[in-house]
């Protein structure tokens, strides 16, 4: 509440309000056309999940889920969160479902809200919107190539220029042991160069060191051991071919040794997609970013299914829709307003209302005024082609007069005749 005693949203929560609509809404169909287009198919997975699905999926460890999860406890002690991202509820709704039993691979796409206690910024919220797709029980690296190519395709068709996407591989449980020890053996003797919070990460998470943006720490990293030559051969393979793969592709990207992603449940590829120039300081927001996350779904019980997917943040991609060639989809307008003097009129209006819409006809109203020049007025002002006019001589007489707002010519039809005569007139 604000200090007039008047309620705000919460801080970093927006309304999205009408005008902002269109936008949404042309992420969401084009995210469809091409869901619809390479065969996935549309998943809505729970906002509050066990809290667990994130401690475990995300990771224990990663800024998400230490200090980023609104996290709540009902009356009957069930720990939950609101959904911070995707990925592992995914997994758990494909195991809770059966769905290995579906043809494979799984194909599932969602757009929905997400939820970060993240410090807001531009384009940083505490609720924001995610477009995701994900491509279960394949491990091929095409499917990977595929799905960046999606991501690519996404953001074209919604005309976003300048796009590149950073990728890279960090192996998996077979070599990125050793890689990470490799790491932390180099960085401990070059501890004393290292930001404060890059120093805390050597405790637990030593990858993230590569991705932080402090200039001190970029100077160390130029000579820190990169994943690409720690690779064993399988995720070396795999890499390879990723790329040859996008290479057969109009995807304009770039290999990133830096490149980690703060969830834990990645293996191999994972990527990131931009557009504009980078800010050498403070980095540049993603539009999206994804990977491959081969263990996931076992680590949550399951048979071994390797996995990979991406998801794409709404509001950075609204914020950069002003392209003038992109064509939204208006709302039909109505050619017919109805005006009613009187209750007895009104009330017949309602039976009238619905046989309009059961024949697909879109008809105004103004249900709240009562006198016939307002209603004109407001008819005048859609710019309607007729105006039904319906007053208790009229209901009495089982009869409505037409009016033809260009011309002002009247004629009085019988009421159950009026819908039909409005269809063959709006021909
Ligand atoms: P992520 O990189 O954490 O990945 O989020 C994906 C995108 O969501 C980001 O690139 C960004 O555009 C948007 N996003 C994230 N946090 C915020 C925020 N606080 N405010 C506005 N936008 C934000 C995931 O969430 C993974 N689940 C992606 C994935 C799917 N990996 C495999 N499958």
């Amino acid at each position: 509440m604000s200090k007039k005693g008047k309620f705000q949203t919460p801080k970093g929560i927006h309304d999205i309000l009408p005008k902002k609509q269109k936008y949404y809404r042309k992420v969401y169909q084009v995210c469809k056309k091409i869901a619809d287009y390479y065969g996935f198919q549309e998943i809505y997975t729970p906002i509050l999940e066990d809290r667990g699905v994130y401690e475990k999926g995300t990771g224990e460890g990663t800024d998400i889920v230490q200090k980023e999860m609104f996290k709540l406890k009902t009356k009957g002690g069930e720990k939950l969160a609101l959904r911070p991202e995707g990925t592992p509820g995914i997994a758990r709704a494909y195991i809770e479902n059966g769905m290995s039993n579906w043809q494979t691979p799984v194909k599932l796409w969602y757009f929905g809200p997400f939820f970060r206690y993240e410090k807001p910024q531009a384009g940083r919220y505490r609720q924001f919107w995610q477009f995701g797709f994900e491509i279960i029980g394949q491990s091929d690296a095409a499917v990977d190539a595929e799905l960046i190519q999606i991501f690519y395709n996404i953001l074209r068709e919604l005309r976003i220029e300048d796009l590149s996407i950073k990728i890279n591989s960090i192996g998996d449980e077979e070599c990125r042991p050793e890689y990470i020890e490799k790491l932390e053996e180099y960085f401990k003797e070059n501890k004393k160069n290292l930001c404060k919070n890059c120093q805390k990460r050597l405790k637990d998470n030593v990858l993230r060191i590569l991705d932080c943006k402090n200039k001190k720490c970029n100077k160390v990293k130029e000579d820190a051991p990169q994943i690409i030559d720690n690779l064993c051969d399988d995720c070396h393979e795999h890499f390879k071919k990723v790329l040859e793969f996008l290479d057969k592709t109009e995807v304009p990207y770039e290999l990133d040794p830096y490149l980690v992603r703060g969830l834990d449940y990645y293996t191999r590829t994972v990527f990131e997609v931009f557009t504009g120039e980078e800010d050498e300081e403070e980095g540049q927001n993603a539009l999206g970013g994804g990977g491959r996350y081969d263990k996931l779904i076992e680590l949550f019980g399951g048979k071994e299914t390797p996995a990979t997917g991406m998801a794409g943040g709404v509001e950075r991609i609204v914020e950069k829709l002003v392209d003038e060639r992109l064509t939204f989809e208006e709302p039909e307008k109505a050619r017919v307003f109805l005006a009613q003097i009187g209750e007895t009129a009104k009330r017949e209006t309602f039976d009238l209302l619905e046989e309009f819409r059961k024949k697909g006809i879109k008809v105004a109203e103004s249900l709240g005024r009562n006198s016939l020049r307002p209603q004109l007025n407001i008819a005048d002002k859609m710019e309607v082609d007729y105006t039904l006019i319906l007053g208790k001589k009229e209901v009495v007489e089982d009869e409505i007069i037409i009016r033809n707002m260009k011309s002002g010519k009247q004629k009085k039809v019988k009421l159950s005749k009026v819908v039909s005569e409005m269809k063959k007139k709006l021909k």
